[in-house]
């Protein structure tokens, strides 16, 4: 009987599973969705305990037909920042899930700035003071919840983030994966453990803190998964993001990739910590033997711009892609800081922007825009980490827009340098079961490196004056969307 592997990947809208076995094949795979819900401007919920019926549907649906036995661990990999509060006693949750998107503590953020302790967070945290990060939204709840600090004081609630929260389900200690701890913004990241400074800032007693383990565990045992027997071992836990990078097989700083969703994340391990780029965050890509730490950007809105301008169109996403192929942008450039903009520049009251309107800018030429928006701040990123690790001669790239292949040229257009697309549609999920299967010993580190990882790649055609020209408007474009009159 082989072994298998069963591998999680609780996302933002759905969550995925694959079966993969002892050569790291895809053999199965399901999936099931998961709303949210947005109770006022700015605010977006989650409901903690949809999540984790979500995972066991994905979890059914995967093993649907398949032999359970031969599941010998699984892995979970899935969306990072997102913070819950549960009872420590009967694991029931207490709050509704602020999702990583939520805004409602920009406010808090904003307070916590001015009153000058904006730098301590990032020297502490790696991140810059955001309300995207854990930290604010646990305050948050725990005002809102009724004996909230006292309880959080007494060590009888427990807060944490999505890996955290799914394996509290499985019962025993309360713990949580040093990746998706160093997404918290309560993580002294360097040292890979809570920050006593950062605790007391955000009011948050380390009672109620998950303990913080490396990425191998560690962790419970499943239990209540069915068709999984109670007992399997979880092998290995990561963020979305991070499993997606050791999926690409990442393993060396130089090695970045950028994942294309809702926004984006890229990502790649670093060596100099001391050289990172301030519009970079510092992040714990994985904790095997020691931690392995990555500079990392956030891009608020990539996919999410499509999606938006499709809806103000009229039109399904497939047909602006159609309508963006029709045109050139002819200097003009969309800036999406629906929220403000995330890396490099971390500007909330940044402003969404249309910018070089003529009266020939028609309705394919704002797609084209739209469109190029996503390499054209996945490219701003790309330049701050060629700052922090020397110049990137490649970019890995996965996700669901990556399979538009007038994007991927564009990409390697304004990046100047080749992208090479993964062909495997849940890289994250794989990425965690290869971790999984070193830990259980179905492949070394050398096997993993060989693993055939289909991709296609794309390489820079476009003259160094037209890339020259095109960023040139974009950054232009950006400055405006950032400009506060005097
Ligand atoms: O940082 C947020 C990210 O982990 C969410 O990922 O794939 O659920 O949109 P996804």
């Amino acid at each position: 009987m082989p072994d298998l592997l069963l591998a999680i990947d609780q996302g933002t809208s759905s969550t995925k599973c694959l079966l993969v076995d002892g050569a790291g094949q895809v053999v199965a795979n399901g999936s099931a969705s998961l709303g949210e819900s947005h109770p006022a401007p700015g605010w977006v919920d989650q409901d903690p305990d949809e999540l984790w019926a979500s995972v066991r549907g994905a979890v059914a649906d995967c093993l649907d037909g398949q032999d359970a036995k031969s599941v010998v661990g699984i892995a979970i990999s899935s969306q990072r920042e997102s913070c819950v509060i549960w009872d420590r006693g009967t694991g029931a949750a207490l709050t509704p899930m602020l999702s990583w998107q939520d805004q409602r503590t920009t406010s808090l953020c904003d307070r916590i700035r001015d009153g000058g302790d904006a730098s301590l967070v990032r020297d502490r945290s790696g991140l810059p003071l955001d309300p995207m990060f854990s930290a604010a939204k646990a305050r948050w709840l725990l005002d809102e919840l009724p004996g909230g600090q006292q309880r959080a004081d007494r060590g009888e609630i427990c807060i944490g983030t999505v890996d955290a929260w799914l394996l509290s389900r499985f019962g025993g200690e309360a713990v949580i994966e040093a990746g998706n701890a160093s997404r918290t913004q309560l993580l002294n990241t360097r040292a890979a453990a809570w920050d006593s400074d950062l605790l007391d800032l955000f009011g948050i007693p380390e009672a109620a803190l998950p303990r913080v383990v490396p990425s191998i565990g560690p962790f419970p045992t499943v239990r209540d998964l069915a068709p999984l027997a109670d007992g399997v071992p979880v092998l290995a836990v990561m963020g979305d993001s991070h499993a997606a990078l050791f999926g690409h097989g990442a393993f060396k700083p130089g090695d970045i990739k950028a994942t294309y969703g809702t926004g984006s994340s890229v990502m790649g391990l670093i060596d100099d910590v001391s050289r990172l780029d301030p519009g970079l965050c510092l992040t714990i890509a994985w904790s095997i033997d020691q931690p392995a730490f990555a500079a990392e950007g956030n891009i608020r809105a990539t996919g999410a711009t499509l999606r938006w301008l499709a809806d103000v169109f009229g039109i399904s996403s497939a047909e602006l892609a159609d309508l963006a192929a029709t045109a050139d942008s002819h200097g003009v450039s969309l800036v999406p800081a629906f929220n403000g903009l995330g890396a490099p520049w971390w500007d909330t009251d940044a402003v969404g922007l249309l910018d070089g309107l003529t009266l020939a800018t028609s309705k394919p030429t704002i797609a084209r825009a739209a469109l190029e928006s996503i390499p054209q701040q996945i490219t701003d990123v790309l330049e701050a980490i060629d700052r922090s690790v020397g110049r990137v001669r490649e970019l890995f790239v996965d996700g669901g827009p990556t399979r538009n292949d007038m994007l991927m040229q564009i990409q390697a257009d304004l990046a100047g340098r080749r992208v090479v697309r993964s062909e495997t549609a849940e890289l994250s999920a794989l990425g965690v079961a290869h971790l999984a299967g070193l830990r259980a010993g179905l492949w070394s580190w050398k096997q993993l490196a060989g693993f055939n990882r289909d991709g296609t790649t794309f390489a820079p055609q476009a003259s160094d004056d037209a890339r020259h020209t095109a960023r040139t408007h974009w950054g232009a474009a950006v400055a405006r969307a950032r400009y506060r009159p005097r």
